[in-house]
């Protein structure tokens, strides 16, 4: 488990099963700069059943235990890591993400020693742009039409965080 000020961080399991079934089909949760993927609770048994130790996939929990989203990195080479979040619609707004980032980041960064923790966000989406700078990212590129989401070409602002910050 990852700590954070006001969440932890658990790796997923069948445990998550309904929780993530029922966000995961609900638009609102991925929202309008995510790609929305339904899923049967049979395919999410078995793609959670395969998730590995070694992968970063986190629920977010408060200090309550309550499940109120995800975390996940997904490595891009050796050295480097990109991350993405969700939050539930009603735990928005509350801190949980941006605590859940920052706990994150120093996880990568020092204890799996990345030496670049990488994000892509819609520059339209501003609630992740301030976690990322609340977070200490820094805004490096930006990259026009680069990812297509849920059939629309959208621009994307690159951010990075590394060792030295
Ligand atoms: C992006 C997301 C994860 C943020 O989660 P969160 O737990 O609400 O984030 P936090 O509470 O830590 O911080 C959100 C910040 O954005 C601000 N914010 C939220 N909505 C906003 C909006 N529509 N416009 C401007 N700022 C906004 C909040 O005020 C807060 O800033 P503050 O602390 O300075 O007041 C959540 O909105 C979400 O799940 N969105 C859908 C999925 C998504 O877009 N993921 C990111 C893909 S890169």
């Amino acid at each position: 488990m990852i700590k954070g000020n006001i969440v932890n961080l658990k790796q997923f399991s069948l445990k998550d099963l309904e929780f993530l079934y029922k966000w995961n089909n609900n638009p609102e949760y991925s929202g309008k700069f995510e790609p929305y993927e339904s899923c049967t609770k049979e395919e999410l048994a078995i793609w959670l059943n395969l998730v590995k130790p070694e992968e970063f996939w986190y629920i977010i929990e408060n200090k309550n235990h309550e499940k109120v989203g995800q975390i996940v990195g997904r490595k891009r080479d050796k050295s480097s890591i990109e991350i993405g979040y969700r939050v539930i619609p009603e735990a928005r707004n509350k801190g949980y993400c941006t605590d859940a980032v920052k706990a994150f980041v120093k996880h990568l960064l020092e204890k799996e020693k990345f030496k670049k923790v990488i994000a892509n966000t819609n520059p339209e989406n501003k609630a992740s742009r301030l976690v990322l700078i609340k977070a200490g990212f820094n805004e490096v590129g930006y990259r026009e039409k680069g990812v297509k989401i849920n059939n629309v070409w959208m621009d994307g602002v690159i951010y990075e965080i590394t060792q030295k910050d």
